[in-house]
């Protein structure tokens, strides 16, 4: 990419905050309907990143890190996309051939190239029944749980600042009428293997957001409906989970559902984003053109919708080829489906809405030894989840206590990633065996729910 496109791209992500900024200081000037007709003015970008950022969104793509070097190709993802998800790359068996042997070569170029290029990440995918090593394959129980802990952490960790989104868990529920989760060797360590995954996440990388991706869950169903109602769980236990992603893989079979919208809506009402991220729709001409602007209307309909994601550029290169399901051709040409894309992108929405992540940020701590302590909260009535952050100080710490208030009547009933001694009153949280360990400034974050009020003020903070 030529370094007048990437200022292009730049610029492009800061127009819609120029354009807050215009219709703020026009406020006062004008009746308020004609700042609404500001805000929902169409847009003209000339690619789809471009046009994506004017709405607030982003617009990505699958990547083949072995396509790198087809100049093709990465002409049309520098022109055109700024997040990319690794096809293949991040999956636990390209990462994790051998137990414990991580392997990020192929999964770094990609990763490089989209910073060389100012295009974001999608990490795919932490937790999943398909691609896994043959080792992964033939565990099971608590050994299959702790090597899937560590792969979520390792790899996690590996790339943590880096990544926009992950699809920490994919795929977990079955398809058909019941609703039932997949069986899976995961499935079968417990049908908590998804929010100890979401956890290990969240400690490894509080930066990026947290999503559960799956397929057929495009419209209202059964599926759809129980990845819901565990979504709703995690959000009441405060689980941390930040975003949906759905799949959006279409066909004659499985189009485009009527209530695509309505369902991305239920969804974000939860309180998290939305994302279609695995977008891509057998056909051709006309018919595929209106399909993919019906999705993209969607997604711009709904304010925490905030990107969409081709699986693939041209139509060659898609997972499902004979369907040329793509925005491409096999010589890069773009076709109707393109143009509609494109137009779709440039009409008239709702402004989006921008929520700040959920994680603590880190505290800076304080110079000399010992470790500081800060304090988030989910509420609802009659309970809590707090997430603590410890911070080491200067000298760092081989182990760590954070003592809690906790007013008359409220009671600890579970606690991640630190062991409390007492529920009630004054409560000590020590760390666990992985995470006293803290270089000078480094943070980890302990969680606890609780019954009754929450704790206020700051939690105490004691190193050794
Ligand atoms: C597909 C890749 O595109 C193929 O190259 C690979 O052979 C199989 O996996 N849902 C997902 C993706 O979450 O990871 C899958 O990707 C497509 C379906």
């Amino acid at each position: 990419m030529s370094s007048s496109a990437v200022r292009d791209r730049g610029s492009a992500r800061v127009r819609p905050g120029r354009r807050a900024a215009l219709i703020s200081a026009t406020v006062g000037t004008v009746a308020a309907g004609t700042v609404l007709a500001l805000a929902t003015a169409a847009s003209a970008g000339t690619t789809l990143a471009t046009s994506a950022a004017e709405k607030g969104r982003y617009f990505g793509t699958a990547v083949a890190a072995n396509k790198l070097s087809d100049s093709t190709y990465v002409g049309i993802l520098n022109r055109e996309f700024n997040m990319v998800t690794p096809e293949n790359e991040m999956k636990w068996d390209a990462t994790e051939p051998s137990q414990g042997q991580f392997n990020y070569t192929s999964a770094d170029r990609i990763v490089s190239h989209a910073q060389a290029n100012g295009m974001r990440v999608r990490g795919h995918a932490l937790a999943w029944h398909s691609q896994q090593p043959g080792w992964a394959q033939n565990l099971s129980g608590s050994a299959l749980r702790s090597a899937m802990v560590n792969h979520v952490t390792q790899v996690a960790t590996h790339y943590q600042g880096k990544i926009h989104s992950w699809d920490v868990v994919n795929e977990a529920f079955a398809d058909g009428g019941n609703g039932a989760r997949r069986d899976s060797n995961l499935q079968r360590t417990g049908n908590d293997w998804i929010e100890v995954a979401f956890r290990a996440a969240r400690t490894a990388d509080p930066g990026a957001k947290l999503c559960y991706n799956d397929y057929n869950t495009d419209g209202q169903n059964a599926k759809s409906n129980a990845v819901y109602a565990m979504v709703s769980d995690f959000k009441a236990r405060g689980v941390p989970i930040d975003c949906v992603g759905f799949q959006s893989h279409f066909n004659s079979a499985s189009p485009v559902p009527g209530d695509y919208q309505a369902n991305l809506q239920r969804f974000a009402n939860l309180g998290l984003d939305v994302q279609i991220t695995e977008l891509d729709i057998e056909g051709s001409g006309t018919a595929q053109a209106t399909s993919y602007a019906t999705v993209v209307k969607a997604c711009l309909a709904v304010s925490r919708c905030t990107g969409i994601s081709v699986w693939g550029i041209r139509d060659t290169d898609s997972w499902r080829a004979s369907g040329t399901p793509l925005l491409f051709d096999g010589n890069g040409n773009k076709k109707a489906a393109y143009t509609a894309t494109l137009d779709a992108l440039n009409g008239g929405t709702t402004p989006p809405t921008t929520v700040p992540p959920t994680t603590t940020p880190p505290t800076t701590p304080p110079p000399g030894a010992g470790c500081t302590a800060s304090l988030s909260l989910q509420t609802w009535t009659g309970g809590f989840v707090a997430t603590v952050r410890v911070t080491a100080g200067s000298s760092g710490t081989n182990g760590w206590a954070a003592t809690v208030t906790l007013p008359a009547g409220t009671a600890v009933t579970n606690a991640w990633n630190a062991q409390n001694s007492g529920t009630t009153g004054t409560v000590r949280f020590t760390n666990v065996g992985y995470n006293g360990r803290l270089t000078a400034g480094q943070s980890t974050e302990f969680g606890f729910q609780g019954a009754g009020t929450p704790p206020s003020g700051t939690p105490s903070c004691t190193a050794s």
